[in-house]
């Protein structure tokens, strides 16, 4: 059966119609107009990863870490263009005629996530997403497989290749930080997730414009399964965030990048550090692009809280399990 792409339907829909699909319109419980906060708005913490003084990243970063589970850091090395070329072969692959897309379709059922495509997961009450995507591992090289990397533009490997060489710096530091806030030596985090063998698989989310961005989310409320999420947003805000049960919009910081604490960070710490549950929202006139890389530990990886931070008083919150079957788990919404 052939899929119909969200971009396809949005551009079918004219605009003079303020209606979307049944199957696109939320529950009242879920719908942005209802449920986005609207009072003063706690401002998500923002990060300088120049910082010199390392005591204060650490305990800023873990006490974010545990509040929040996500948060914007600047000064963070990846050089600007770096950013804005993966952002422009990203839009340029979205923009192309549908079947030149289609080439990278995700084939159905299989094991692997990547491929260009429209939905991942079955939610609840059969309720679709306002987004198209493409997913493709960047690292390391034994992961990764080019048949899924758009081949136009022509720099878009080039791009790519160069923004994950970057951004692994970024997440060997936040690993040591999120280690030596645990009270542990630099390195543990990093080895527990499997050091060089770390994967990161890319995620572009294409969210076309939308008649009723008040009815529709353009990602239902989730946290990520990864250990660490890394995501470059485009200028049109969408992002939300829950906490002390309210869901608050991240604002747009041009060259930041948005940490999101993933489950395995969750898992590892004990709990210390929170998960981030978040969704994104989508917008009525503009295209809303993003850009996550999911950093999760090698498939056969066993992980668990560490023994370091549990004890009698501290007993374990969470299975110790193979990623994999973590990963099985979440998919298909089965208990862990
Ligand atoms: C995701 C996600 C949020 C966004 O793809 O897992 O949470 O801002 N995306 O696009
Ligand atoms: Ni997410």
């Amino acid at each position: 059966m052939e899929v119909v792409r969200v971009q396809a339907i949005a551009t079918t829909i004219s605009n003079k119609i303020d209606t979307i699909p049944f199957e696109f319109i939320r529950p009242v419980t879920e719908q942005p107009a209802l449920t986005t906060f609207t009072g003063p708005v706690p401002e998500i913490p923002t990060i300088d990863l120049s910082d010199p003084n390392t005591d204060n990243l650490v305990h800023t970063i873990a006490k974010i870490s545990s509040e929040w589970g996500l948060f914007q850091v600047v000064n963070h090395g990846v050089p600007v263009d770096v950013i804005k070329r993966l952002q422009s072969v990203g839009k340029e692959f979205f923009e192309l005629p549908q079947e030149e897309k289609e080439v990278y379709a995700r084939p159905p059922n299989a094991m692997s996530l990547e491929g260009y495509g429209t939905k991942l997961q079955k939610e609840v009450a059969g309720k679709k997403a306002w987004v198209d995507y493409l997913f493709h591992n960047v690292w390391p090289p034994s992961h990764v497989n080019y048949k899924f990397w758009p081949k136009n533009p022509s720099s878009y490997r080039e791009a790519n290749e160069e923004y994950a060489q970057c951004l692994r710096e970024v997440v060997d530091k936040l690993l040591v930080l999120l280690s030596l806030g645990l009270g542990l030596e630099g390195n543990v985090m990093r080895e527990a997730f499997g050091g060089d063998d770390l994967e990161y698989l890319l995620k572009i989310n294409y969210y076309p414009p939308c008649p009723r961005p008040d009815l529709a989310l353009g990602v239902a409320p989730h946290t990520d399964m990864s250990a660490l999420t890394i995501l470059v947003p485009n200028e049109v805000p969408g992002l939300q965030v829950f906490k002390d049960d309210h869901w608050f919009d991240a604002k747009y910081i041009p060259n930041a990048l948005i940490v999101h604490i993933g489950d395995q960070v969750e898992i590892l710490s004990n709990g210390k550090y929170k998960s981030v549950y978040h969704r994104a929202i989508v917008n009525k006139d503009r295209v809303r692009i993003s850009w996550p890389v999911f950093c999760s530990p090698p498939q056969d990886m066993v992980v668990g809280p560490l023994p370091q931070l549990v004890n009698e008083e501290n007993p374990a919150k969470y299975k110790t399990k193979k990623y994999k079957d973590y990963e099985y788990c979440k998919l298909n919404k089965l208990p862990q």
